[in-house]
């Protein structure tokens, strides 16, 4: 096929019509398990599936649908495109991808370098899980140093235990941007001095696969909560991870076992969804810039948190520049009068829906603190800017001057 663009090949790549009655699109295969058309044949799908020798050539047969399922080896063949991955694997949400690649790649008396602020989720997964089975976490934040982290680590001898380095980023609820690649050189470094394999994986939910490509800076893998962008309709809970075959491979195996992949049918919703990923993906950037423009301009407000803005601090430009090519369209801003005037705004916006999550197509808004981070101690969310005045926007696809005249008449009952 002469396509090479992700746009291109999400209506057609890894699907045949004549496979199935020449239905232009793949239908849902709503089927627990598959039959074999000889023992002989069985024998060869499962050797394969275990990894065994085989006596012929590899023939990708199906098993049974925690294995896999032709709506999700679709869509997990298409999702690998947008960043170029060897693979991906889908799950049932974005939480259950994230514990899925803790677990396969960190074992008790290990070390994970987590970045923070995480999504509350993450947070609460790593200080309440893996703690209890003996995973130390270091946490590190947009201003950490991480060549002093690493001489740190190195003489003190923790490198060796470190098994996993996840970072966030843009990170929510702060769009605080991290540095993919100066992560990826303390990655290496740690790898010298322990002699050992470190891992490294990207929560890149607030970029989409389209504005941000961690594997492209080293990453091993690359997550998302599926739920948000890719999805793009706030009516299905998914999660995926893509990148190298080998990190694949790992997921994979610990999710067969798990038994926490996606359905049929919501495998066939999403590969619905990214069929415009692209074109939602980038008139709800547009409109993001028009409403940051607004924001930054009204009285009500005191401090605006998005990718790329000048406010945010040469260095987190700098770090834009050289890892985006697009800001995304999620925005956090600072009201004046703390945490009854966000309350208030909240209260008064009709357009724009008070509820979490982010990505889809109607605009939604949320009060970090104490919704999506509310289990985050508070003497941390104020050391890392998440402030009790935040107010974090999911732009969606209404039209931006509806959107802007929203959120105008709900900021001005409060100056
Ligand atoms: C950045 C980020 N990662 C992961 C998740 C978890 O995804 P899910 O809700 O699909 O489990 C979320 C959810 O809001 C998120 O914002």
């Amino acid at each position: 096929m002469n396509a090479k663009h992700p746009e291109s090949l999400m209506m057609s790549h890894g699907y045949v019509p004549e496979w199935s009655e020449y239905s232009v699109k793949p239908p849902i295969f709503m089927t627990s398990t598959f039959a074999f058309p000889n023992a002989e044949s069985g024998k060869q799908f499962f050797a394969e599936a275990y990894g065994k020798p085989t006596d012929g050539e590899p023939h990708g047969g199906l098993i049974y649908s925690r294995l896999n399922n032709p709506n999700l080896q679709i869509l997990e063949e298409r999702l690998a495109l947008w960043e170029g991955a060897e693979g991906a694997a889908v799950f049932e949400s974005g939480m259950s991808a994230i514990s899925t690649v803790f677990l396969a790649y960190l074992k008790p008396g290990d070390t994970l370098l987590l970045s923070n602020p995480v999504y509350g989720g993450t947070h609460h997964f790593a200080h309440h899980y893996l703690t209890s089975i003996g995973v130390r976490i270091i946490h590190f934040t947009e201003t950490t140093d991480l060549v002093r982290l690493g001489d740190e680590l190195i003489a003190s001898g923790e490198a060796k235990r470190v098994r996993l380095i996840h970072v966030e980023t843009p990170a929510n609820p702060t769009n605080s941007l991290f540095d993919l690649k100066g992560l990826n050189d303390l990655r290496l470094r740690i790898q010298d001095a322990s002699l050992e394999r470190c891992m490294y994986s990207v929560d890149n939910t607030y970029m989409g696969p389209l504005w941000q490509k961690p594997l492209d800076f080293g990453a091993d893998v690359s997550i998302y909560s599926a739920t948000k962008y890719l999805s793009g309709h706030s009516d299905l809970i998914a999660g995926a991870v893509v990148g190298s075959g080998e990190a694949i491979t790992a997921v994979k195996t610990l999710r067969t076992f798990i038994g926490n992949m996606a359905s049929p049918f919501t495998c066939w919703l999403l590969s619905r969804s990214i069929e415009t990923l692209s074109v939602r993906m980038t008139r709800q950037t547009e409109t993001a810039k028009k409403v940051v423009e607004f924001l930054c301009t009204h009285p009500a407000v005191s401090r605006v948190y998005f990718p790329g803005l000048e406010s945010q601090g040469v260095r987190q430009v700098a770090l834009f520049h050289a890892q985006c090519s697009e800001p995304g369209a999620m925005i956090s801003f600072d009201v004046i009068g703390g945490e009854s005037s966000a309350f208030k705004v909240l209260n008064a916006l009709k357009l724009v829906k008070l509820a979490v999550s982010l990505g889809s197509n109607e605009s939604l808004a949320q009060h970090p603190y104490h919704m999506t981070h509310a289990d985050v101690p508070d003497s941390e969310k104020e050391s890392l800017n998440l402030t009790d005045s935040m107010i974090r926007l999911s732009v969606g696809m209404e039209h931006p001057d509806d959107l802007i005249a929203d959120l105008d008449r709900a900021l001005n009952q409060i100056v």
